[in-house]
């Protein structure tokens, strides 16, 4: 792989106690280019901005995808990724339904482990520190034909991140607006999903709730996602959370919850879920709790439930499911305990 540095290192420039989510970003980019039926030419170069025709087929027909995982530091300086292989699937399964050429796994883990390592200083140790990796592709044929694009780019961005509390999360059941419909690309982290979310969540803001929770597009009674989350619900002691369908994206967290609940003993259930259950079971008292689960904050305890005009709040547990298991997650990631599952993986430099 070909590397070329940049001339001098902005790390200094960056203030690591005041970072936004998502707006700095390290000294370097990882880049593949797909050009006659073949991907070729990965590279590491200096972070920059890119060039293309104002055709380029993504900015016209949206034919993007993306991903978003994680890099962490343990005390000892070593760092280390949270199942980047099912990033990688992932990436692919959403191409694939989007018509872009798969990307091969070998370039995908040799591009993450080289620039993570060149850009290791950007990664902070400690509690919620760590470097959101950002994998994304798009179509850039320079052409306005509504078709499959026949040339493409592959690019790997990296953000220092910091501990952040994300605030009491209020969410409001989607009874209008579908974030994804059976045969379609709910289930792909394709670009455009996230568009169409856009703006039911600012109508939502302005009611006073921070994310939506999707709904299914036929009835809007099966509770989907919260957001960018996954969501599980705590009715009694037995935690459920909606089967990954057509509609809903396979996440990473949402897996590694399930496996984790399963084995410290909490019964979980992975089935529909539907909002008059989950209103019934509040009214009731038996819905003790319900979280959001994806990388981004791991696990993020809902506080209150919105749905036809009614506020549902949920009371704070002490020893709470989420809690616990947010824990036991963020100690594999940290590198603070035995990881049973082989989920974590050291980053290991591949030529330099
Ligand atoms: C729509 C959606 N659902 C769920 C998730 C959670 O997935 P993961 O745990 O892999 O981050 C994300 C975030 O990636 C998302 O964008």
């Amino acid at each position: 792989m070909k590397v070329k540095r940049a001339e001098k290192s902005r790390i200094h420039d960056i203030n690591f106690d005041t970072l936004s989510f998502g707006e700095v970003f390290t000294d370097h980019m990882y880049v593949c280019d797909y050009v006659d039926g073949e991907w070729i030419d990965p590279r590491i170069i200096p972070y920059q901005p890119l060039q293309m025709d104002p055709s380029a087929s993504v900015l016209h027909y949206g034919q993007a995808v993306f991903e978003g995982m994680k890099a962490y530091k343990d005390e000892q300086g070593s760092a280390w990724l949270f199942r980047p292989e099912d990033n990688h699937a992932r990436i692919n399964k959403s191409s694939v339904r989007l018509a872009i050429p798969e990307f091969p796994k070998a370039y995908f883990m040799d591009g993450l482990n080289e620039l993570l390592t060149i850009d290791k200083d950007w990664i902070r140790s400690g509690e919620g520190n760590s470097l959101y990796v950002r994998p994304f592709v798009f179509a850039n044929q320079a052409a306005v034909s509504a078709t499959a694009s026949n040339r493409y780019q592959f690019i790997i961005i990296c953000s220092p991140v910091k501990s952040y509390y994300s605030g009491e999360v209020n969410v409001l059941v989607s009874e209008n607006y579908s974030r994804a419909a059976s045969g379609g690309v709910g289930f792909a982290k394709a670009a455009g999903n996230y568009a169409a979310s856009f703006y039911p969540t600012q109508l939502a803001l302005k009611e006073g709730y921070q994310q939506i929770i999707w709904t299914d597009a036929s009835t809007h009674q099966y509770l989907e996602e919260c957001g960018t989350m996954n969501v599980f619900f705590r009715v009694n002691d037995t935690l459920i959370t909606a089967p990954t369908t057509d509609t809903i994206l396979d996440g990473i967290t949402r897996k590694s919850v399930i496996q984790i609940a399963q084995d410290a003993g909490i019964n979980v259930e992975v089935r529909p879920v539907t909002v008059t259950e989950i209103i019934a079971a509040h009214k009731n008292g038996s819905l003790k709790e319900v979280f959001g689960a994806g990388t981004a904050v791991v696990i993020s305890p809902i506080n209150s439930i919105g749905y036809k005009g009614e506020n549902y709040l949920i009371e704070k547990q002490d020893h709470s499911f989420a809690t616990i298991i947010k824990e036991k997650i963020v100690n594999i990631q940290y590198n603070l305990s035995e990881d049973p599952y082989g989920w974590r993986k050291e980053v290991v430099a591949v030529t330099v």
